[in-house]
């Protein structure tokens, strides 16, 4: 991956950030109207429609914030006048592939891709391209010809995680092993954060077992949790390194069955509310905050440019490679940790979440601890 630098890029985007939050909830649903436009991209004024797939919805951000914020800003930057077709894979390639297909049907004038299997879709990419629709691979590095890409900085985020797991261990890291529970083998992106999370971990604590797990279920990383405990007896694990928050859920709910009095630090990703709420209460140890504004609102902007033919120049300072496709206009997002010690100055002055809906009944004491009123 070249990485010139993405700073002005993502410094004009993060400006744009509270008030793209902003929009959340009031997002209206966008459709087709089904009326064919012209298929080459360049040319186009502000009628641009603009397929968006996204890969599942059992993850919040997805349908909570990407949606909604992409949605925004192509209206923002169409005066209004363009629309998005929204489709979610619901974790299933093959039928992320057929609604693909439906949109290269219909016509749409570009697409903002954020692929369930990256490799496996590379044959509908080549198909969209063919069909003069350019594709914005979102989030995830989709292969195939794709024109341009944004993500947060996937090997940061491991590097995140796993730093802040040795700081939780401190002395503990000799005393044990860690578990690692990676994300899904079809996700580029989990690759990326394994990857970041080896570099920072290797050499410094013991690896019992890691798993790459299953579509990021919960439920999967629930299993391999309750094998890692039998596997190495539950007083060995002094740690769990795990990808994101949803799998830290069945992580810790693994630990809990598991008879742990204390529970060894746990890590996360995704800012997810669920995740907030655990790390207020002390169950999980931190999680990475990913400012999604910047994020939707670069695809937006790349998406619209390629639908009317214009360069991206000012809009993506990196660039990335994927297999077979040199130099990918990139703009690439940082991320910050989040732990106890800065929900207030993230996820609520972000306007991500209430207080009210962080510190229902069951978290209260925990939020007054922490001065969250
Ligand atoms: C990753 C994404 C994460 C998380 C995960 C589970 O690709 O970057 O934010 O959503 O997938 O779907």
């Amino acid at each position: 991956m070249t990485s010139r630098t993405g700073r002005a890029a993502v410094a004009a985007c993060t400006v744009a950030l509270a008030v793209s939050l902003s929009a959340c909830g009031s997002a209206e649903q966008a459709e087709g109207d089904g009326e064919a436009s012209a298929n080459a991209p360049s040319g186009k004024g502000d009628d641009i429609r603009v397929g968006l797939l996204l890969p599942e919805n059992q993850t919040a951000r997805y349908e909570r914030f990407d949606r909604p914020l992409i949605e925004r800003h192509v209206k923002e930057l169409t005066d209004n006048r363009g629309e998005v077709v929204y489709a979610n894979a619901k974790q299933d390639a093959t039928l992320q592939s057929q609604q693909i297909d439906t949109m290269i049907t219909n016509k749409v004038d570009v697409l903002i891709l954020d692929a369930v299997d990256a490799r496996a879709v590379a044959g509908s990419v080549r198909e969209a391209k063919e069909a003069g629709i350019p594709v914005v691979a979102f989030d995830r590095l989709a292969e195939g010809p794709v024109d341009a890409y944004t993500s947060f900085d996937n090997e940061q985020i491991g590097r995140v995680q796993a730093q802040a797991l040795l700081e939780a261990l401190g002395d503990d890291a000799d005393k044990g092993q860690i578990v690692m529970m990676n994300g899904s083998f079809t996700d580029p992106n989990a690759a990326q954060f394994k990857r970041g999370a080896h570099q920072v971990l290797d050499g410094k604590v013991t690896v019992g077992k890691e798993y790459d797990t299953t579509e990021w279920k919960a439920e999967h990383a629930n299993k391999n949790m309750e094998g890692a405990i039998s596997a190495l007896g539950k007083d060995e694990i002094v740690g769990v390194y795990s990808a994101n928050d949803s799998m830290a859920g069945g992580v810790i709910t693994a630990l809990k069955a598991g008879g742990f009095s204390t529970l060894p630090p746990v890590t996360g990703q995704d800012a997810e509310l669920s995740g907030v709420q655990r790390i207020v209460a002390g169950e999980q140890f931190m999680s990475v905050y990913k400012p999604y504004g910047p994020e939707a609102e670069a695809a937006a902007a790349m998406a619209v440019a390629l639908a009317r033919g214009e360069p991206l120049d000012t809009i993506a300072e990196d660039t990335v490679d994927s297999a077979g496709t040199p130099d990918i206009p990139a703009v690439l997002i940082p991320v910050v940790p989040l732990t106890r010690d800065n929900i207030q100055e993230t996820v609520i002055a972000d306007g991500v979440y209430t207080v009210a809906q962080i510190c229902t009944e069951r978290y209260r004491a925990a939020c007054e601890e922490l001065g969250l009123r």
